[in-house]
């Protein structure tokens, strides 16, 4: 066997050993949205966010909800990840498919209108901040919103190029690693391919349910279109690792988009002349961001 062969072989089999936790995209994922999305950040918005997160970066705090998972104090914040969609339905619907605990879209919402409100002090608005760029990236991941009788392809068993794994972890992680790109360069590669067309288009649909719905239908048409045997192999990568793309460079522009809105200058539009779609019970309800960001009607995320 040459040399390159061995190098080939090794990066695989670290690709595979460092396994990820699959409570959204791995570290990797959300780096690339968080990359791209500070890239389209108005002066405004970067202003604002620096006061926040102090020398702290987006990418730098992306995968904070993920760390204090094992924290049994944020258990209540477990659920916010993602979001399940009745058998047979066309789309994500928030009044039936997001519980009275949260789920990732009610995440979105809660956390979008602390930050617009005054009523938060500095820490929570920086928890807010921190909780709104993880779930903005986690519900554009596809099997975030898909089916609870798997648990988003958790209780899947597949092979990934002959490891032993599940179809989440594929998702969260397999397909990017397998790129073998380092994430800076995965991120300006992402967004100069990103064009004028599709900076307009995916910015203008601002609202989560919309993009909840959006990761259902892949989730339904690409992800679990495996075959019986559950072998993934080259094909399953070269058909889904643009949808994947796609995902990352959305997530990015579109959390950048509604960042720029809740922090453009003069813009705290209160809560109560917001128009809402959405039942104030679904956002009340359960724990969810509740129980740290209080219990006012924020309206929803739309801009
Ligand atoms: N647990 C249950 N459903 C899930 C999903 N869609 N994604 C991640 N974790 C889950
Ligand atoms: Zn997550
Ligand atoms: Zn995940």
């Amino acid at each position: 066997m040459n040399m390159k062969m061995h190098v080939i072989q090794r990066t695989l089999l670290l690709c595979f050993l460092v396994a990820s936790p699959c409570f959204g995209w791995g570290r990797d994922g959300h780096k690339i949205a968080s990359s791209i999305a500070t890239h389209y950040l108005t002066p405004e918005a970067k202003g604002a966010i620096a006061r926040l997160l102090g020398n702290q970066s987006l990418a730098d705090v992306s995968t904070w909800a993920d760390e204090i998972k094992s924290d049994r104090s944020y258990r209540w914040a477990s659920p916010l990840h993602y979001a399940n969609v009745k058998p047979g339905a066309e789309g994500f619907d928030l009044e039936r498919d997001c519980p009275p605990q949260g789920c990732v879209v009610s995440a979105i919402i809660k956390c979008t209108g602390l930050l617009r409100g005054k009523g938060a002090g500095p820490a929570e608005r920086t928890e807010a901040l921190k909780f709104l760029v993880h779930f903005v990236q986690d519900v554009h991941q596809p099997l975030h919103v898909s089916r609870a009788r798997d648990r988003g392809g958790n209780d899947i068993k597949v092979e990934f190029f002959h490891d032993r794994t599940n179809l989440h972890w594929v998702w969260d992680s397999g397909l990017i690693r397998c790129t073998k790109k380092r994430w800076p360069a995965y991120a300006a590669e992402l967004q100069r391919s990103i064009t004028p067309e599709q900076l307009a288009e995916w910015s203008r649909a601002t609202a989560p349910v919309e993009w909840a719905t959006e990761s259902y239908k892949l989730a339904m048409s690409h992800a679990y279109a495996i075959p019986k045997d559950g072998q993934l192999g080259r094909p399953y990568f070269e058909r889904c690792i643009p949808i994947v793309d796609r995902r990352l460079a959305m997530a990015g522009v579109r959390l950048a988009t509604l960042l720029n809105a809740i922090f453009a200058e003069g813009a705290v539009p209160n809560p109560a002349t917001q128009p809402s779609r959405f039942r104030p019970s679904q956002l009340q309800g359960g724990d969810g961001c509740i129980r740290t960001f209080g219990t006012a009607n924020q309206g929803d995320a739309d801009l």
